[in-house]
């Protein structure tokens, strides 16, 4: 832990020695807590079981390519091909004015020369945090192949043209729910959201290339991008690219302790 780190909260005591537990500590031993407890000592990464579970490919990180993209086109179509369901969910990290962070989920639109593409609304929480602080951080976990991936960079909206072109190849129901829009706004009711989405089906149905005026697409280009392969004798392997600051087409690779 680094020295001015500050103590990790206790789960049987404040750290001050004050007589008022900080947030989030204190010990539940209710008998929802002591369930949930004995769950979460049952549960397993990477089970190998008789009933499929993970695989660990073999990962040689000396015959790597030279820049991240191919590494990670190998290791998306090796996750899709072995059955990780949705291998184009990925966690999108963005942090508020302040540097305060948050992280959700999205879908990955594409990847390329460029960078990696979502698409959200710029009014979003995310949209709003993007135009105050336009940096992100993607993750994804793959567990059918014990890997994970993170990239970390600045952030630039795309193209008008290619979001739209890229929002009017999707489904009527991707349509819709760009059209409905006041993503993240508080919901009076759950009927308000119904007839909003009512009408913004029957939008999308009656006008395809109708435009959803705050449907964003984003694209991170990554200054750093991580391949963790794990490992059944936990010696996971991590590569760590970094882009060059004289050369941004030039990245060195460095491995680092798992
Ligand atoms: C599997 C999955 C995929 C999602 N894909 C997207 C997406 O591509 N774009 C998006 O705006 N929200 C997507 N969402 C919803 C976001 O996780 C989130 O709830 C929403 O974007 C609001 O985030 P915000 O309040 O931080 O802006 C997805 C959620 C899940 C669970």
């Amino acid at each position: 832990m680094a020295e001015n780190a500050p103590e990790p909260a206790s789960s049987s005591s404040p750290p001050d020695g004050s007589s008022t537990p900080p947030r989030g500590s204190g010990h539940d031993s209710g008998p929802a807590a002591g369930r949930f407890r004995a769950l979460l000592r049952e549960a397993r990464v990477w089970d190998t079981g008789d009933g499929g579970g993970t695989s660990f490919p073999a990962f040689d990180p000396a015959s790597t390519p030279e820049s991240p993209l191919p590494l990670f086109y190998e290791w998306f179509a090796d996750a899709a091909a072995s059955g990780q369901a949705e291998p184009h969910a990925m966690t999108l990290a963005t942090a508020d004015a302040d540097g305060r962070p948050d992280a959700r989920t999205v879908m990955l639109h594409d990847a390329d020369a460029c960078g990696w593409h979502f698409a959200t609304h710029s009014t979003s929480r995310k949209g709003r945090h993007l135009a105050a602080n336009p940096y992100a951080s993607l993750t994804f976990y793959w567990n059918a192949r014990a890997r994970a991936v993170r990239l970390r960079g600045p952030v630039v909206p795309a193209y008008a043209s290619e979001t739209s072109a890229d929002l009017h190849a999707r489904s009527t129901g991707a349509l819709a729910a760009a059209l409905a829009g006041r993503q993240s706004d508080v919901l009076d009711s759950r009927d308000t959201l119904a007839r909003a989405y009512d009408a913004a089906w029957q939008r999308a149905r009656r006008d395809p290339e109708a435009e959803a005026t705050t449907w964003t697409g984003y694209v991170v280009t990554p200054d750093e991008a991580e391949f963790f392969q794990g490992d059944a004798h936990r010696q996971h392997v991590r590569l760590r690219y970094r882009r060059g600051t004289t050369d941004s087409d030039v990245w060195t690779k460095d491995l680092l302790w798992p």
